[in-house]
């Protein structure tokens, strides 16, 4: 089965996106075992990487609760029965990372860094945004930083380099986010399409709120990232910022292969599943590093 949506900003017509599904949404009651590991060395490639993958935690609760309640705003407006069992899937595995994500936080604050003065930033930023935006742009933020996470899980399951020497539980949590982010790549997307209903409109708005908000996450990532390395007095470390630059724009290359997906989101009949990744989570299996067995919804 194909599913068919409006989506294209020509009104009234159609695309025809996603196999049927286009993944399964799993929400998996999982609690990784963390508590004992070192934060600031829990990355093969040394302290400025570990801190950041830990500079991306710390924006997680606060961000996957805004997008929750983006998404659940418009929630009674849906009337397709199979876009409201994925919405119900959707908030269930954000829910979840951002339990995981909060005791991950809480470990880095324990170790010493300014875990909840750096969460308190971000939720301030957000806070702005409920403030001073209507909710179509909270949505259209959230489906922004949602293809954003999408493409990073991509390149996170698709390279086992960018893991490679980190600690295995580590590996498996970031292993674990990333599946989800990928099995709900679109819901988030499809409200606002249903919503927008494919207009020109509704183009402009995720397309200029996308421009925005990557310039946003990337600073405010660097800022985090730089206020973290700074408490482990490693700021000034040429080979620590070398090595980071070589994991993000050289080999492997986190940021160097999203551009291109990246782009893709400003095809006017963009859909997330027009990238069919679904291979990618075949064969993931969760067990071996969590405290308890993965349960589902
Ligand atoms: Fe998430
Ligand atoms: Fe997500």
């Amino acid at each position: 089965m194909n599913r068919t949506t409006e989506g294209s900003p020509n009104p009234g017509s159609t695309v025809t996106v996603a196999p049927s599904g286009a993944a399964a949404i799993t929400r998996r009651d999982l609690h990784f075992a963390i508590d004992d590991v070192d934060l600031k060395h829990w990355h093969g490639d040394g302290t400025s990487v570990s801190q950041f993958y830990n500079a991306m935690s710390l924006f997680f609760p606060e961000g996957e609760q805004f997008f929750i309640d983006s998404v659940r705003h418009y929630r009674e407006r849906i009337t397709d029965p199979a876009l409201l069992a994925d919405i119900k899937g959707f908030i269930g595995q954000e829910a979840m990372h951002g339990r995981e994500h909060r005791a991950y936080n809480a470990r880095l604050a324990e170790q010493g860094y300014d875990a909840e003065l750096l969460e308190a930033r971000a939720l301030s930023l957000l806070n702005f945004a409920r403030q001073h935006l209507p909710p179509i742009h909270h949505l259209a933020a959230t489906i922004a930083l949602e293809h954003f996470t999408a493409i990073l899980a991509d390149v996170l399951l698709r390279e086992p380099r960018l893991t490679a020497g980190a600690d295995p539980r580590m590996a498996a949590l970031w292993r674990w986010h990333a599946v989800e982010e990928t099995e709900h790549k679109a819901v988030a997307f499809d409200v606002f399409r249903a919503i927008t209903r494919g207009s020109v409109r509704g183009y402009v708005l995720r397309c200029t709120v996308m421009v925005s908000v990557s310039i946003r996450f990337l600073w405010q990532t660097a800022r985090t990232h730089y206020h973290l390395i700074r408490q482990d007095g490693e700021h000034r470390n040429l080979r620590g910022w070398l090595r980071l630059m070589n994991h993000l724009w050289g080999r492997p290359g986190l940021l160097r292969r999203i551009v291109l997906p990246w782009l893709a989101y400003f095809r006017p009949g963009f859909h997330p599943w027009q990238h069919d990744n679904r291979a990618l989570l075949e064969g993931w299996q969760p067990v071996s590093v969590a405290r308890n067995l993965p349960r589902a919804a």
